[in-house]
């Protein structure tokens, strides 16, 4: 069974796709890790910001996902980035290259096989019901306000010690949003077959137990 879940930055995609994977015993797959693994590999090796640099040296690119005790771990050319991707400047880029359809086109050949090979999986991003698995099982939309997102996000940071200004972060996630909703290549958007969830007065329990219950509804009719 395929669980696809998309949603805009802080919808709260990846915490949730994450504990109804451990809870089905499903595969989690992050999409978004691998763009923003290119993304790093851009920085760290100044490749010049041009598809057909991108595409070359993605060519000579390994890029891991791995189940771990810890949760999924990220590894690029065999190291450990799961950290490293997570920084403002790497989601800006990951976002930016992101409307490159040859760059998507690679990537979601991938994001395939790895779907495909694990069998049972949550696979989180912009595209995973529209584009990857356009015939998952189970497809979820989740949205929430900009300004929820940008608390959520707030108190994540604040919680590493950061104290980033809220307007910032708001002016953040409408940049984002207008970047992943507005490209010609692959929009974020709702699939038409996807139950929309709005998690802005939700917590996350509660969407979890949506989405299980949806699951074993949709288990038990196949
Ligand atoms: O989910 P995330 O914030 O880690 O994703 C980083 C960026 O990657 C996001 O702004 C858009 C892009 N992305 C995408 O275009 N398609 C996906 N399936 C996943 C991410």
């Amino acid at each position: 069974m395929i669980i696809a879940i998309d949603g805009p930055v802080g919808s709260g995609k990846s915490t949730i796709a994450k504990l109804v994977a451990q809870k089905l015993g499903f595969t989690y797959i992050d999409t978004g890790a691998m763009y923003r693994a290119v993304a790093l590999k851009i920085i760290k090796t100044k490749t010049p910001l041009k598809v057909s640099e991108i595409v070359k040296m993605m060519e000579n690119t390994k890029i891991d996902l791995v189940q771990t005790e810890e949760g999924l771990k990220v590894y690029l050319d065999g190291e450990d980035v799961t950290e490293e991707i997570r920084t403002e400047d790497v989601a800006k880029l990951a976002s930016q290259i992101a409307r490159y359809g040859e760059i998507r086109k690679r990537l979601v050949q991938f994001q395939r096989k790895l779907g495909e090979r694990a069998g049972n999986v949550v696979i989180e991003g912009r595209d995973t019901g529209t584009v990857i698995f356009p015939n998952a099982e189970l497809k979820i939309y989740l949205t929430a306000s900009p300004e929820e997102r940008a608390r959520r996000r707030y108190e994540q940071l604040k919680e590493k010690g950061f104290n980033v200004p809220f307007e910032h972060l708001v002016e953040k996630i409408r940049e984002r949003d207008k970047m992943d909703m507005e490209r010609k290549e692959s929009p974020l958007k709702p699939a038409e077959d996807s139950v929309i969830i709005d998690t802005t007065d939700k917590t996350i329990d509660e969407v979890v137990e949506i989405i299980i219950n949806l699951a074993k509804e949709r288990m038990k009719k196949s």
